[in-house]
């Protein structure tokens, strides 16, 4: 099986449609979406319907469930909050039906699909450190689990030995041996100083995962945040990947 894994897509029209471009350049079947379809950018109902039009599977993010009510918009902080606020207001009725069929995780295969964290994936805990990843590998079984959230694409691998450390090489191979956390990164809001949309994509015919990073219309998907009446801070952002 071949698939794209993306992730944290945040409204961002410009970024998704970029993405779903390559993806469909490459011929790959299978989209998995890992969640936070929306929040942050300007056109929450266009990546909700793309989104469940063009997945095979989604699972939900804390933005999601923030948008219909079932995570407290009180744990975001303010800006975020704020553009759940403008969400709310601006979704269709269908959109938040859509999102309200979203489960906190999914399997496939060898696959583990969550959108925060295997181990406790409704209290949305972000990981960042290798101690923090390496605490997540006894929550799932399957030989790799997928995540976003933090919006910083990376793989820790984990060997039989218990021995855990970063994936350095992407694209890298799959060695059977090993289990992995992979994080896809973000579509619509990169947050690790590269602007440019992330996703991934899992050859289980070759073996082989690779982080993809495009160019997108940068500048358009600004302009909608501030004229729709978001934070231009939300705006500011996109430039700086951060
Ligand atoms: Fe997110």
């Amino acid at each position: 099986m071949k698939a794209a894994i993306i992730s944290d897509i945040h409204s961002n029209l410009e970024a998704l449609l970029v993405v779903l471009k390559d993806i469909k350049k490459r011929r790959l079947k299978s989209i998995f979406c890992l969640g936070d379809l929306i929040g942050y950018g300007a056109n929450p109902n266009e990546c909700i319907d793309l989104c469940m039009k063009e997945s095979k599977v989604i699972v939900a993010g804390n933005h999601d469930w923030a948008a219909i009510d079932k995570t407290d918009v009180a744990t975001f902080n303010p800006v975020a909050a704020e553009a759940i606020r403008w969400t709310k207001e601006n979704m269709k009725k269908e959109g938040g039906s859509k999102l309200k069929g979203l489960e906190l995780r999914q399997t496939v295969g060898a696959l583990h699909l969550v959108h925060a964290t295997p181990a406790e994936p409704e209290k949305w805990r972000y990981l960042f450190s290798l101690e923090e990843y390496e605490k997540e590998f006894s929550a799932f079984k399957e030989q790799i689990c997928f995540i976003g959230h933090s919006h910083i694409p990376a793989a820790i691998y984990r060997d039989d030995n218990g021995y855990c450390d970063l994936v350095r090489d992407n694209p890298f191979p799959i060695v059977a041996k090993r289990r992995y956390i992979v994080n896809v990164g973000s579509v619509g809001q990169p947050r690790d100083l590269d602007p440019r949309a992330s996703y991934v994509i899992y050859d289980g015919n070759n073996d082989s995962i690779e982080i993809i990073r495009l160019d997108y219309n940068i500048p358009l998907a600004q302009q909608k945040i501030v004229m729709g009446g978001l934070p231009d801070v939300l705006a500011d952002r996109l430039l700086a990947g951060r």
